[in-house]
């Protein structure tokens, strides 16, 4: 089975509130999906969704070739989910949390599996710690450990690496990469654009609505965006540009990135900043938080 998740018009409301609206997502067998949005844009309410938490308003579709509606209690059981949120026993040590898992999941030989799962996360000499004295990326481990015990066939990870530091974040990412090349398939959510780029593919989502999809390549190609960097003195610069109309202006450290569709926009922006001492413009290919930000900007109708 090569089409891990296949689904078409998925759409929930809460009220008045379209979170998810007629949404089509394909993920294959080993991808390292990103899913990506602004906050509120519907990421983690897809997700639910696609586990069998969360009864979809419309909307068919498999994940793991059952259908999402009907056999959420199969898909429950193939699919490690990491919420949010932390969602572990806080008073519970780490191989007490395990264990809670492998025996809900009715893992078996799960003492053996669990210790296999520790020593795999570096969690082995922690086993007895309390999870709620665990630092940020430790229980970051020990919630991926936990999502892993009874080997499901998909990871839906919401926003893992929020508040963890680089070098945890880095070894995250190895171990996804490990996973992909063994067969198991991804989604992960994450604002970090760096971790996008890890991705093979990406969703963007907002106001419920996935815009597009595909490889990194695939979507700055498809907006066909030109992209401007401004370097020196760009701080005054930075508040005039701005207030331009047709151009989205972001900031990278002490240089700009001005893009926009339409070249001659940018030009004719730039003109003025053109013959300063202190001021340098060359043209870069844009980047995918280029394309991101401008497909949620005010400049794109
Ligand atoms: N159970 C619920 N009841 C009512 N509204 C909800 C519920 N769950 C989510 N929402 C709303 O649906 C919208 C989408 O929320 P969701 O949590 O899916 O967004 P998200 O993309 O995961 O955001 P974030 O990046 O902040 O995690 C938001 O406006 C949210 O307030
Ligand atoms: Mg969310």
């Amino acid at each position: 089975m090569d089409d891990i998740i296949t689904v078409s018009g998925l759409t929930k409301d809460f009220g008045d509130l379209k979170a998810v609206d007629n949404i089509d997502l394909k993920v294959r067998k080993s991808d390292v999906f990103g899913f990506l949005g602004p906050n509120g844009s519907g990421k983690t309410t897809t997700i639910r969704m696609l586990c069998g938490l969360l009864t979809p308003d419309s909307g068919s579709g498999q994940c793991l070739g059952y259908d999402i509606v009907k056999e959420s209690s199969e898909i429950k059981k193939h699919v490690g989910y990491m919420p949010q949120y932390f969602s572990l026993y806080k008073d519970l040590s780490v191989i007490e949390n395990l264990r809670f898992v492998a025996k809900l999941y009715k893992v078996e030989n799960y003492e053996d599996r669990i210790k296999e799962v520790m020593g795999d996360f570096g969690l082995t000499s922690r086993m007895g710690q309390i999870a709620s004295n665990l630092s940020g990326g430790w229980k970051q481990k020990l919630t991926l450990a936990a999502c892993l015990v009874h080997n499901p066939a998909l990871l839906l990870l919401d926003e893992p690496t929020a508040g963890i530091d680089p070098r945890s974040r880095r070894d995250f990412w190895d171990i996804i990469y490990d996973l992909s090349k063994d067969g198991l398939t991804t989604l992960v959510t994450t604002h970090y654009m760096d971790e996008a780029q890890r991705c093979n593919k990406l969703g963007y989502i907002s106001f419920g609505k996935l815009l597009i999809e595909g490889t990194e390549q695939k979507i700055i190609d498809s907006l066909d965006l030109k992209t401007y960097l401004v370097t020196g003195n760009v701080v005054d610069i930075s508040i005039e540009l701005r207030s331009v109309i047709g151009i989205d202006v972001v900031a990278f450290g002490l240089s700009l990135h001005v893009s926009s569709p339409y070249e001659e926009k940018i030009i004719t922006a730039l003109r003025p900043y053109a013959s300063k001492k202190d001021i340098c413009i060359s043209k870069i290919d844009s980047s995918i938080e280029d394309a991101f930000i401008y497909m949620v900007g005010d400049n794109n109708d």
